[in-house]
């Protein structure tokens, strides 16, 4: 009988590289590889090759990038979720999809595990072991980077071992990860939260110092909530994001720098770089703001905060993130129009906006001539809004505590 099987989420790096041999010997597994095309420059070619040099029996290579724009991002940037007010969510939002996809795997290729390379302190191993639950819930997930007690130094070993290339240049201190929604930068100096981050640290982002003194201007122009052109140029979801995260990001956008709170409780800071997600949901919000009255936008405001917090915290398969999702839905038939964004110096900055339903008026918005709005109404307003705050302010107020409360004398 042949081993029972493991499908591993492959990135081609060190862990996942050990981890196929380690899967092997240590609890006789045959592993199958996934590695996810999500925006990500690798050459995938090579990490398939790899992963059968590392001794994979099987690797797979899946170009998701459609899937995950159409699928994560678009409904992410429906409700502008940044987590904490300022990260947009880039590594969280792939998690699902290719959580998703190693479930899918599993079912083709019989395997009764799945793995993955996270460690046993971020926030990647909760997304990826629930996703799995909800999915699969039949299915065991292992890490091994959470059982091995190995140091960078053993892996490096292990790795000679077993055959595995371990590439010769001086690793980079850094941990990173990317797909098109942003780069998230870990490790080195960054860890030391009251330092400047490097100005190494950085690839998908000019110096705001040293970007173009001319600023750009470019037109996004959304249909239902869904951005559909750039310059005019009608662009699949996932080049469109491709496009901008290289115009925003030559002129410095989208660098975050976020001391942030983990799932497991740990607060770790993170260096991202992220100049389309931060350009779109610039405008996107803006958009929102012509055509939506105040109290959707404010009510909206609390399930974007917990939308967030939801894809932060690995709970994508739920019941409550499909019914926050079909909230912002139907908030985005109107969200359709254009917004001009000029980037310069670090940052996107919202120049014009216009939609066929906007709820500007210029005849009641205007100070000059052709004033449309009645002022003498606003009298009477004032006199029935202010009713509540008047008979409070009119009531006697009690009486201070007294100061002997508690004196022991
Ligand atoms: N802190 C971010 C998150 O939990 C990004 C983690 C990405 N991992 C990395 N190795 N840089 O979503």
């Amino acid at each position: 009988m042949s081993p029972a099987k493991v499908v591993l989420a492959y990135s081609g790096g060190l862990d996942t590289s050990v981890a196929i041999p380690w899967l092997r010997e240590t609890k006789g597994l045959d592993v199958v590889t996934l590695t996810a095309d999500v925006g990500q420059p690798v050459d995938l070619e090579e990490v398939r090759a790899k992963a059968l040099r590392s001794g994979a029996v099987d690797a797979r290579v899946l170009d998701l990038r459609r899937e995950f724009a159409e699928g994560f991002l678009v409904p992410a940037l429906r409700v502008n979720a940044l987590y904490e007010g300022v990260y947009p969510l880039s590594t969280a939002l792939a998690r699902p999809l290719i959580g998703q996809h190693l479930v899918a795997l599993a079912r083709e290729v019989g395997a009764i595990h799945i793995a993955h390379g996270c460690t046993g302190k971020g926030n990647d191993q909760v997304r990826f072991d629930l996703c799995t639950t909800s999915l699969a819930p039949d299915l065991r997930v292992i890490a091994p980077a959470r059982e091995w007690k190995m140091t960078r130094e053993d892996e490096v070993a292990y790795a000679a071992r077993h055959g595995i290339p371990v590439a010769a240049t001086r690793a980079s201190p850094y941990s990173t990860d990317e797909n098109l929604w942003g780069r998230s930068i870990e490790c080195g100096t960054l860890e030391d939260p009251a330092v400047e981050p490097p100005e190494e640290v950085y690839d998908w982002t000019r110096s705001p110092e040293s970007a173009p003194a001319a600023a750009e201007r470019v037109v996004i122009e959304f249909v239902d909530g869904r951005p559909v052109a750039l310059n005019g140029q009608s662009l699949p979801v996932h080049e469109l994001i491709q496009q901008l995260n290289q115009a925003a990001g030559a002129h410095g956008v989208g660098r975050i720098d976020h001391v942030e709170s983990r799932v497991v409780g740990i607060k770790s800071r993170e260096v991202y770089e992220c100049p389309a997600a931060l350009t779109l949901i610039r405008a996107h919000q803006a958009l929102e703001g012509l055509v939506l009255p105040r109290d959707l936008l404010e009510f909206k405001r609390g399930i974007e905060r917990r939308y967030a917090e939801l894809v932060y915290d690995g709970l994508w398969f739920t019941p409550l993130r499909s019914a926050l999702d079909a909230f912002a839905v139907e908030t985005q038939h109107r969200v359709t129009g254009s917004v001009s964004m000029k980037l310069y110096r670090g940052s996107a900055t919202v120049v014009g906006r216009d939609s066929p339903h906007s709820l500007y008026r210029p005849e009641l918005a205007t100070y000059s001539s052709g004033d449309r709005f009645r002022p003498e109404m606003a009298e009477g307003f004032i006199y029935v809004w202010g009713l509540p705050a008047r008979t409070w302010g009119a009531t006697a107020a009690p009486p201070p505590p007294s100061s002997s409360a508690g004196d022991p004398t």
